[in-house]
Formats: structure tokens, sequence, C-alpha cells
């Protein structure tokens, strides 16, 4: 598992420099329990959740209520909170009733903006048209199925637990609850082909999902795939096979109604998760949970991240978070730089970038040039595919 960044300590009481957060802010969930740990994944979470107190599947929900308890008095009680997001792990390891209560003492404590976006993330094998029905009652709006690929054999090697048939049921499910759904592919696993990807991309199409996030497969090197790389079982992902695979998606995804909002992240017009761009646009977000991140008025912090000492931590009334960052102005423009540019939005063309970057820009066919001359980075195809060597480039400059 990756471990936490260094940084200064963070107080014991939660504090922060700047806690005005009186737009509102974003709620960030971490359940960190799997039934399965699949080789690929590098995710705070596990499988055996017998921890002890505040830290088994029963009673975590006591020691998020604590942190939420604390995060009242940090952040005096301001609010509402404008989207929710619960993910992992696999949130919904817990009843759909301690997610619903989760989301009421966050509601009773910040208030919910009108029409907010409530998220959890699920496992396909995770749900029942009962559990999906009590979430959406419970006031959840949309779900996120890991549904990775239809391909069995590609399924297999990336360690998931559901059958391709499985995907279809649950969509309908979740449909039937009134939940919006997205749906997460993940491209390029060992050994699969050009074929497969498509045959996956068209089984999520054919669904009609209001989302679909594609990733490019990552092996992280502390993970049983990363092992299998070091031991050369398998080979990494080739990045070009990677790039022409995301050219895949996009050219399948696009005509078929679902602009690109985000680098990963393609939706139907009015249907892009307002979490993620909360993110990308710098917004505040408090995280909960072990090893959840938060960003609150230029302050970084994050939680320890084993559950049992997360949960110790609020048990004995201290704050969970393991250290903290102040970011400085340059740091904030770097940050504002490498999320805003991966939006289709784009960002405005920083006032230190040269005029000669720019216009290497557009001759490298990196961003949209009638953008660039009216102001905006904007990234082309292309330019998706090399998001972090225009992000490099414009930092050069702050
Ligand atoms: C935090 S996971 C949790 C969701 C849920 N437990 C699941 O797996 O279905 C969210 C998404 O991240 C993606 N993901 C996780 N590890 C990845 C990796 N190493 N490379 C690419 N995508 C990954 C998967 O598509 C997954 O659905
Ligand atoms: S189910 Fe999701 S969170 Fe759990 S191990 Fe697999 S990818 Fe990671």
């Amino acid at each position: 598992m990756a471990s936490l960044p260094d940084g200064e300590p963070a107080p014991q009481d939660g504090s922060l420099p700047n806690p005005d957060i009186s737009a509102g802010f974003s709620a960030y969930v971490h359940i960190p329990f799997c039934s399965v740990r699949c080789g690929y994944c590098d995710f705070n979470t596990y499988t055996n959740p017998n921890f002890g107190p505040g830290a088994g599947l029963t009673d975590f929900p006591d020691s998020l209520a604590r942190e939420i308890a604390l995060s009242r008095r940090v952040l005096e009680g301001n609010g509402p909170i404008k989207t929710v997001f619960f993910g992992g792990g696999t949130p919904t390891m817990l009843d759909s009733a301690q997610l619903v209560a989760v989301l009421g003492d966050l509601k009773a404590t910040f208030g919910l903006a009108a029409n907010a976006e409530i998220t959890t993330e699920a496992n396909p094998e995770s749900v029942t048209p009962e559990s999906l029905r009590e979430l959406a009652a419970g006031g959840f709006t949309r779900v996120s199925f890991g549904m990775q690929s239809a391909v069995p054999r590609v399924l297999s090697i990336l360690d998931r637990q559901h059958r391709p048939s499985r995907v279809p049921q649950v969509v309908r499910w979740a449909r039937e609850a009134g939940l919006e759904v997205s749906l997460d592919l993940i491209y390029g696993a060992p050994g699969e082909t050009d074929v497969e990807w498509r045959a996956s991309l068209e089984a999520a199409l054919a669904l009609e999902p209001d989302h679909i996030s594609a990733y490019a497969l990552t092996v992280e090197p502390g993970t049983k795939m990363g092992g299998q790389v070091r031991r050369g079982e398998i080979s990494l992902p080739d990045p070009d096979m990677q790039a022409d695979r995301y050219e895949m998606a996009a050219a399948m995804l696009e005509p078929a109604g679902y602009h690109w909002y985000e680098i990963s992240n393609w939706a139907r017009p009015g249907h892009e998760c307002a979490h993620n761009l909360a993110y990308w646009r710098g917004s505040d977000w408090w995280g909960y949970g072990p090893g959840a991140h938060s960003h609150i008025g230029g302050t970084r912090f994050w939680n320890v991240k084993h559950p049992l000492a997360y949960a110790n931590r609020l048990l004995d009334g201290a704050s969970p978070a393991a250290a903290r960052e102040l970011l400085s102005a340059t740091e904030r423009a770097e940050e504002t730089i490498m999320l805003g540019i991966r939006l289709a939005e784009g960002i405005p063309v920083p006032a230190a970038t040269g005029r000669e970057v720019i216009a290497g820009f557009i001759s490298d066919e990196l961003v949209d040039p009638a953008s660039a001359f009216s102001g905006t980075l904007r990234l082309t195809l292309r330019g998706r595919l090399l998001a972090d060597s225009v992000t490099r480039a414009l930092w050069q400059d702050l």
C-alpha cells in the first residue's frame, strides 16, 4: 500500500489556520474494507476487518461519527455540504443502513445543499435490489460500480469477484431505485487485447450509464501485481498500447454522447461527477476515515492509515490527522495547474507563462489554438495523453 507523504505535525485538536468554508465544502468518506484485495490495488483497504473497537465492520461508523463531531468543532459548524462521496475500499461492505446513518450525521451536522450529489462506490457483487433501494431512500443519488471489464478472462487477471452478467443486473436495480449510474473501467491489464477492450467499452455503452470512468492500469510496487512484474512473470503495460486504448475509448464514447470532461471521465451532458469536479477545481473538502486526505482553506492534511490507529486516536479525543502541509502561493498555483489542466473546461493561461511556451503547445498540437488565443488552455486529444508534460512546462515559469 502506498505510504503517506511527509508533512509537519498536525495539532491534536485538529485546528486549522484558515477553517473558513463559508462557501460550503465536499465530504469524502473512506470505508477501508474489501472482501478480497485485487492484485493491482494500492488503496488503503483491508480484507480481515476485525481490528478491535471502532475499527471493525459493525462499529467503524462510530469512529466516523467521532471524526464528524471533531470536524464540526474545527469548522465551527459551517456548511453546507455540497457533495458527498463514499469511496474505498468497498463502502457497500457496510449495510445500507450504516451508510445512510453516516450520511444522516453529516447532514445533521452541516446541512446538505439543495440537490447535493451523494455517491457511493460499489462492487457489483456487493449490492442487492433492496440495498440499493435503501440507499436511494436514505438520500444517495448516485452509485459508481467497479465494472472494470466485460471479459471473464480479464476480470480474473484483475482478481475481480463478479461475472460480467452481474453488471447489467446491478445497473438495472440501481436505475429502478432511482440512482444515477457510473461505471469504472480499467484498460491495459496484462494480456488484454484490443478486441477485449473494445468489447468492454461496447458492453458499458450498451448499459447506457450516466457516466463512465476509464483508467489505465497502473502497477504499484507494493501490490501483488507489482511482485509479479518484479519477478518477471508479467510485464508492465506498454505506454504506447495504453495510449492507443485511451484513443479507442475516446473514439467510442464521444460519438455515443459521452463528452470528456476530465481526462479519465466521460459523461452525458449534465451528469458529470460534481464531487470530482470539486477536487479538480481546487475546492475545499474534508476526507473522513483512515488515510483520507483533506484540503481546507489552503491546508492539506491526511489521516493515519490503519483503521485501529484511526479509531484509537478518536477514542482518545484526538484528531486522527497524521500530518499536514500549509501550501505556499507557488504550491497552490502548481496545484491549480496540475488539476485544472485535466478538465475539458481548461484553465486560464497562467500570467507567468511565456508566449513561446504557448506557441510550443500549439505547434505540438497539445492545446486548442482558438481557446489559447482567447486566453484559455484546453487540451487536445494528444494533449490529454501528454498532460503531465504540459503541467511540467507550465510549472517552470511559476
Ligand atoms: C477505489 S476503487 C474502489 C471501487 C470498488 N472497490 C471497486 O473496485 O469496484 C475505484 C476505482 O479505481 C480504479 N483503480 C483502482 N486501482 C487501480 C489501478 N491500479 N489502476 C487503474 N485503476 C485502478 C478501479 O477502476 C476502481 O473501480
Ligand atoms: S475491490 Fe476495489 S478497493 Fe477493493 S481491492 Fe479491489 S479495486 Fe481495491
